[in-house]
């Protein structure tokens, strides 16, 4: 067992930083921290969390400056010295303390277009190839912890792109949509214009956070960029346009 210093994040939007030692024990992730913490010395400490095991992803906060998930963040994995910063997720609006706004995300998953198969197609009678099961499998490992959101520097250092990037959680759920065979709907025009795919760069960061491991770069935004790209390129799809033939 051994005190540590924390920073936790305390307020609203023009809180600040509070200090706090708080014991901890061998093995302990930082959500541990933050529950002795409530109840020891700060009971009304906001912080979100419900599973304690990786798979709900409600307690995404910022740890010394990288989006995390708190329960699974060791505390063996800072020094012993290391003070632990402990602040909401940058890229929401903060409520209180560890505790912000996500409802962004879910508006932005509400504009995207349905699953949209072939009505002639009779239930249980199409086949998927399994490299398209294992596709759309990867992607539903996603807990939307929003960390990938959070770390992404079109909108962690650029504010004012906000309203115009939905991040990658739900540009994977378009090129999802996209890229599943029995779906009939183009998506590419939304992905572009109303979600903002052109602003990635594909710097691969939300992949590096991603709690799931999913391949969120190479298997769904670069793909859907070729998808866009082929579609603004092709010169048949260019004359249909002009023409007024999607
Ligand atoms: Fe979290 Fe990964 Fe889903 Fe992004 S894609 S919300 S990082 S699980
Ligand atoms: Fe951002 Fe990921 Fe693209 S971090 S720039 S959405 S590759
Ligand atoms: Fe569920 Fe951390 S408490 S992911």
């Amino acid at each position: 067992m051994s005190e540590r210093l924390f920073r936790v994040w305390r307020g609203g939007a023009d809180g600040g930083l509070s200090e706090y030692r708080v014991e901890v024990n061998e093995g302990e992730v930082v959500l541990d921290a933050l529950h002795r913490l409530q109840a020891t010395q700060a009971p009304d400490l906001a912080v979100r969390w419900n599973c304690k095991a990786g798979k709900c992803g409600s307690c995404s906060m910022e740890i010394n400056g990288m989006p995390r998930l708190s329960c699974m963040t060791r505390m063996s994995v800072f020094a012993e010295d290391e003070t632990v910063t402990v602040t909401p997720l940058r890229t929401f609006p903060v409520i209180r303390d560890l505790v912000c706004d996500v409802s962004f995300n879910y508006d932005k998953a509400r504009e995207i277009p349905s699953f949209t198969p072939d009505p002639a197609t009779e239930p249980g009678d199409f086949r998927m190839a399994q490299v398209d099961v294992e596709r759309s499998q990867e992607f539903r490992k996603c807990i939307e912890c929003f960390l990938c959101n959070s770390v992404c520097h079109v909108i962690r250092d650029h504010e004012e792109n906000q309203p115009h990037f939905s991040g990658p959680r739900y540009l994977m759920r378009v090129a999802e949509l996209e890229m599943h065979p029995e779906d009939t709907a183009d998506r590419r025009a939304i992905a572009q214009d109303e979600f903002g795919l052109g602003y990635c760069n594909i710097t691969k960061c939300c992949t590096e956070v991603c709690p799931e491991g999913i391949h969120i770069t190479d298997n769904a935004l670069i793909p859907m960029k070729e998808r866009v790209a082929d579609r603004r390129y092709d010169p048949l799809v260019w004359l249909g346009s002009k023409i007024g033939v999607r």
